[in-house]
């Protein structure tokens, strides 16, 4: 995973893996920006001061690059100059831990609760817990499969949406060279089982694929978001089927497609413009717009990270005592290597 400038040194601090799975008490002898027991608290605000809104995020970990936009977009919104006491929990991409972690976070009496959560499963029980500790909750970025009367709001992106624009964008530029009618074999590398990022954007390119009688998926498979496993699946896939059989790589963000392109590299492939191997990828990074830049990717359909700021707006309006959206989408667009080099330069992550 390629670092980036906005990779700053609070998520450098080594501790909070080796200390995972530890939850204790916010209260429990913290000093000012100190590290406990898996928890990174922002301790510079005064605990159980009424002027400050204590916060407890829980994020699914640090699995790709757009992971640590997200996680950045909150710490800087999340301040003491914004009023808030922000406790960070790292989820280790353990979905166990996070519903531990919410738990953890019940029982500090946190003012607010917001979820990043890993997978849509599994969080009946604790969102109900937290709903009758006047605990209210937003659920951030991917959605949790619980009754929306157990929290406040789920504020994200469609990913359904995501998967139907990339499918889309295959067939106008298939069009648009004269190839409509070719026949396709396609490659997807899903991200994680459970996630709904991967459930949305594998039901949207399902729904559109099966439209085409033309277009056959010759093998879809999971590679949980992360450019190391994209890697090691893509190997796999190169092994399993022979390379002119594939015509097209979906991946369902673009760290995986990172990795899926160094094996594609490593076993001697061309990919992108001008090749027999067409690249589509979501989420929309500043290395995506450099590689469609370099043709290497032709398009990234994105997924906006910076979430935070609407969690913020949705929190003031709560303690406003005002009605919130049950759902709020964040803007998104398609980018291609067509347009890449027009956008470049506004990237923010
Ligand atoms: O839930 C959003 C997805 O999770 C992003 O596409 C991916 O990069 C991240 O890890």
């Amino acid at each position: 995973m390629k670092k980036r400038q906005f990779l700053k040194f609070r998520l450098l601090l080594p501790v909070i893996g080796i200390l995972g799975g530890l939850f204790c008490t916010v209260g429990c002898g913290t000093s000012q920006n100190t590290v406990e027991t898996g928890n990174l608290i922002r301790s510079d605000a005064p605990k159980h001061n009424s002027d400050y809104i204590t916060v407890g995020f829980i994020q699914t970990g640090k699995e790709s690059d757009w992971r640590d936009a997200n996680t950045n977009d909150y710490w800087d919104t999340f301040t003491t100059e914004n009023g808030y006491n922000l406790i960070y929990v790292d989820g280790n991409s353990d979905s166990n831990r996070q519903v531990k972690a919410a738990y953890d976070l019940i029982a500090q009496k946190v003012d607010y609760l917001i979820i990043d959560p890993i997978v849509e499963d599994g969080w009946d029980d604790v969102l109900t817990l937290a709903q009758q500790e006047n605990i209210p909750v937003i659920i951030s970025d991917r959605g949790v499969n619980a009754n929306p009367s157990l929290y406040e709001c789920w504020i994200g992106s469609d990913f359904k949406t995501e998967g139907i624009n990339a499918a889309k964008w295959l067939y106008s530029y298939l069009e648009k060279n004269g190839r409509e009618k070719e026949n396709l074999n396609i490659v997807i590398l899903e991200g994680t089982a459970g996630a709904s990022a991967a459930i949305g954007r594998t039901e949207g390119l399902l729904e559109e694929i099966s439209k085409h009688s033309n277009w056959n998926i010759l093998t879809s498979q999971c590679a949980n978001f992360t450019q190391g496993e994209g890697t090691n699946v893509m190997k796999q896939i190169l092994t399993d089927y022979p390379h002119e059989d594939i015509d097209v790589v979906i991946s369902e963000n673009d760290n995986m497609m990172f990795g899926a392109m160094k094996a594609m590299e490593q076993a001697g492939m061309r990919y992108g413009v001008d090749t027999d191997v067409i690249t589509i990828s979501f989420d929309a990074l500043y290395e995506a717009f450099e590689l469609m830049q370099e043709g290497k990717l032709m398009v990234s359909v994105e997924c906006n990270p910076l979430i935070a700021g609407l969690s913020h707006q949705v929190i003031q309006d709560l303690e406003a005592g005002k009605t919130v959206d049950s759902v709020y989408y964040v803007e998104e667009s398609v980018f291609t290597y067509e347009n890449a080099a027009e956008y470049i330069s506004d990237r923010k992550y």
